[in-house]
């Protein structure tokens, strides 16, 4: 992760503490300084970091470049509709249970044969530190987080079938997305340090780029951020093209060796940045009539850039 070079300048104008500043980033990451900053204040704290933003604004991503920053394993738990609490903590393999009682394979008479931990159940067993991304939290019903609050507090729960207790060596560093669909209890929220990642502007969006596709010529970046800005402020788009689309229009131009002066008059390879055909069908009827998408930013307006 390097720092945005469009970061504000810290409150206090100082450096930080060295051991609060723990984590620095990693190269192959954008944070701005204040993502830096919250994962630090959640480090020194020992509580979750709840990440909000766009979708394709590097939530996800960001579990795995803290981890590597910080030189420890990453652990996932990817959430689903039908994600239960429990099941972060341990399952009972009753169906491998019964077969093995069916086919008489090994002994069941020995239930931690049976327990299969989940992926907080794996990192508060671990026996080093280890980072774990609980990502799309909001995918879950209601209670979900409240019903994880209580282990991530204590940082231990009890296997109920074997009377077992797993409690966690070493506080494992916590990261939570949301794409805000589900408003998150008060409870649960005053548990974490919570950050928002802004859209990134023009200039950390150039070195985001940069980390992905560093030999990108300069002309055909200047064309590609000016019409993919543009394209963000469209009103009328249902789905406004993201970062992550970003990366993959221009992985498209490059492999098809595109050059700036193509993307005067056209967007080629548009179902890489535009999702609905709402959306594609009003910027090629747009295109069709001759509309011209602007040049460069001074046409496109420096308040319009985010
Ligand atoms: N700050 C960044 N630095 C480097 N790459 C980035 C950054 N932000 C986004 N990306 C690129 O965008 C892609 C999408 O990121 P990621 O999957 O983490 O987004 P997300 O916020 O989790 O999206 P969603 O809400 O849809 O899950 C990454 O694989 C990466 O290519
Ligand atoms: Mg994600």
């Amino acid at each position: 992760m390097t720092l945005g070079t469009t970061d504000a300048p810290r409150a206090n104008g100082g450096r930080p503490a060295p051991d609060f500043e723990r984590f620095r980033g990693t190269s192959g990451y954008i944070a701005s300084r204040a993502l830096v900053d919250a994962v630090n204040c959640a480090l020194a704290l020992e509580r979750p970091l709840l990440v909000k933003g766009e979708p394709g604004t590097g939530k996800t991503l960001l579990a795995r470049h803290v981890a590597e920053g910080l030189g420890l394993p990453l652990d996932a738990w990817h959430i689903k509709s039908t994600s239960k609490a429990e099941d972060g903590l341990y399952v009972y393999d009753t169906v491998q249970r019964l077969n093995d009682a069916r086919f008489g394979d090994g002994d069941v008479k020995d239930v931690r044969r049976y327990i299969r931990l989940g992926p907080l159940g794996r990192v508060f067993s671990a026996e080093s530190r280890q980072v774990l991304l609980i990502d799309e939290i909001d995918k879950a019903d209601l209670e979900f987080p409240n019903d994880i609050l209580r282990e991530i507090d204590e940082m231990r729960f009890t296997v109920l079938e074997t009377g077992d207790e797993v409690v966690a060596r070493e506080r494992p560093m916590v990261i939570i997305t949301s794409n805000n669909e589900k408003e998150l209890p008060d409870a649960f929220l005053r548990r974490c340090v919570f950050h928002f990642i802004d859209f990134p502007d023009v200039e950390q969006m150039r070195e985001i780029v940069a980390v992905h596709h560093p030999r990108v010529e300069q002309q055909l970046l200047e064309q590609v951020l000016v019409k993919f800005y543009w394209l963000r402020d469209q009103k009328e788009l249902r789905k406004r093209p993201s970062t992550s689309e970003l990366i993959d229009w221009i992985a498209a131009l490059l492999r098809a060796g595109a050059d700036a002066t193509q993307l005067a008059s056209e967007i080629p390879f548009m179902g890489a940045l535009l999702k609905n055909e709402q959306d594609t069908r009003a910027i090629g009827s747009f295109l069709e009539r001759g509309g011209k998408p602007p040049a460069n930013f001074e046409a496109l307006g420096t308040k319009r850039r985010h």
